[in-house]
């Protein structure tokens, strides 16, 4: 499918109609800002020593991993993985022409953007999987340390204190190339991850919407899988 090509054409001769198409879903952008928000929220409780409240941080960040890694399969057209993950040449070729000032006409990630996503995914899910198996030295642990030796729980514990510098660096990252897209190109990202839409040129078509009925059962089995472990386990 060349959308974005054709977009970019039209785009390119300064006359195409514009208007309003939605580019990210309500989940994708929900799951955003609250996977934003319960970082900062494990970050903060960890420090404070509030292990419990960080322990139900850790839980929320797996339901909504669990929820986006379904989502990025059987969600809407921008949410799929197969859309937006391209070769790392790609990417390069992407940010080639980052200086070069041009109509936004992207109807969800770039080719560099969405290797940016894999990678805070992956690190994530690598802080995720590291907590279930850590100790705080003290009193807590998380559900699955049982299963492995006290050495080995330690060792991973290590590795989930120093995995969150890594997060902490990507989303620097992450945050200072939304901020470069605005001063350089003058393309607005915030926007359309807060309130879904952007204005493209007529000619692209608007990416397929998966039902919210769907997204409410994938994040209710998602969530039911991270509670399952918090309490059976
Ligand atoms: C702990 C903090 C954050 C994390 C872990 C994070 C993570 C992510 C992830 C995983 C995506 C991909 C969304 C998806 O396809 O599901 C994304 C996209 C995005 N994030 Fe964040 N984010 C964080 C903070 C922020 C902040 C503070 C901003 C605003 C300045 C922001 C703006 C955006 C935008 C605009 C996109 C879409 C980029 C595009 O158009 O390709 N993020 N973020």
């Amino acid at each position: 499918m060349n959308v974005r090509s054709a977009g970019e054409r039209a785009a390119g001769t300064g006359t195409a109609p514009m208007r309003k198409v939605v580019v990210w879903d309500l989940p994708t952008r929900l799951f955003h800002w609250c996977l934003a928000g319960l970082i900062a929220g494990a970050y903060v409780t960890a420090n404070l020593g509030k292990i419990d409240l960080h322990f139900l941080c850790g839980y929320a960040i797996l339901a909504l991993l669990l929820f986006r890694l379904a989502w990025g399969v059987i969600g809407s057209d921008t949410a799929r993985f197969a859309r937006f993950l391209q070769s790392p040449l790609a990417a390069l070729k992407h940010l080639s022409h980052f200086r070069r000032r041009e109509p936004d006409t992207e109807v969800g990630h770039n080719a560099a953007g969405g290797l940016m996503v894999l990678a805070m995914l992956a690190l994530i899910a690598l802080q995720v999987a590291t907590g279930l198996f850590s100790n705080d030295g003290l009193f807590s642990e998380g559900p699955l340390a049982k299963y492995v030796s006290p050495a080995v729980s330690d060792r991973l514990s290590g590795l989930h204190e120093f995995n969150f510098n890594l997060i902490l660096a990507a989303v620097v990252l992450h945050v200072a190339a939304i901020l470069a897209y605005a001063l350089v190109k003058r393309h607005d990202l915030v926007r359309p991850m807060v309130l879904g839409w952007k204005r493209l040129p007529a000619s692209i078509p608007a990416p397929r919407r998966a039902s919210l009925a769907l997204a409410a059962l994938v994040f209710a089995l998602a969530a039911g899988a991270a509670w399952a472990l918090a309490a059976f386990v």
